[in-house]
């Protein structure tokens, strides 16, 4: 079996989401026949997708909307002949809008990159604007992105 491939875009201010995107990389690293990226939405262009298996979306909750460069990302990405089959998504929150942020991602995916089949949902906390996260949001992105990477793996 060939190596899958996997990207994850995301979108962070002051670096919390960053680190939620790099534990799941870590996590998916660990399936020695599969191999992750990180990229912020401003590195990469859209066309870069094609060159992946799966792709994985993530950004902060932004007054309860995922974060608007992410979404002009994906509104950019719609015109791409993604290769990709299988994604997920992630957000990061404070207080009690766990899931708020990310619910509207995936139905932004859903909506502009039909052919992405989305297969987990993770939403992270962080103890105030700026961060940090809260305890073991990383653990637990590390083990969602063990999960991801096995259900990738044998798709
Ligand atoms: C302009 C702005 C609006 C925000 N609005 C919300 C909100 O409505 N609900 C919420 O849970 N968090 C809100 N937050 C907190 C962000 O979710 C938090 O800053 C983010 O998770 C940190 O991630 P980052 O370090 O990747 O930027 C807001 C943050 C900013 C900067």
């Amino acid at each position: 079996m060939s190596m899958k491939r996997v990207i994850l875009v995301c979108e962070s201010v002051y670096g919390n989401t960053q680190k939620i995107a790099e534990a799941i990389s870590r996590g998916i690293n660990k399936n020695s026949e599969l191999e992750s990226v990180v990229k912020k939405t401003g590195e990469i262009h859209t066309d870069d997708l094609r060159d992946y298996d799966a792709i994985i979306f993530g950004c902060p909750n932004h007054d309860q909307e995922p974060a608007l460069n992410l979404l002009k990302f994906i509104d950019r990405a719609s015109i791409v002949h993604l290769n990709a089959k299988t994604g997920a998504v992630f957000d990061t929150y404070t207080g009690g809008n766990k899931d708020v942020a990310v619910k509207k991602l995936e139905a932004k995916v859903r909506e502009k990159l039909p052919g992405i089949q989305l297969i987990g949902r993770l939403s992270s906390k962080v103890t105030g604007r700026k961060g940090p996260l809260a305890d073991n949001e990383e653990d637990k992105a590390l083990e969602f992105g063990i999960q991801f990477g096995q259900k990738l793996h044998t798709s």
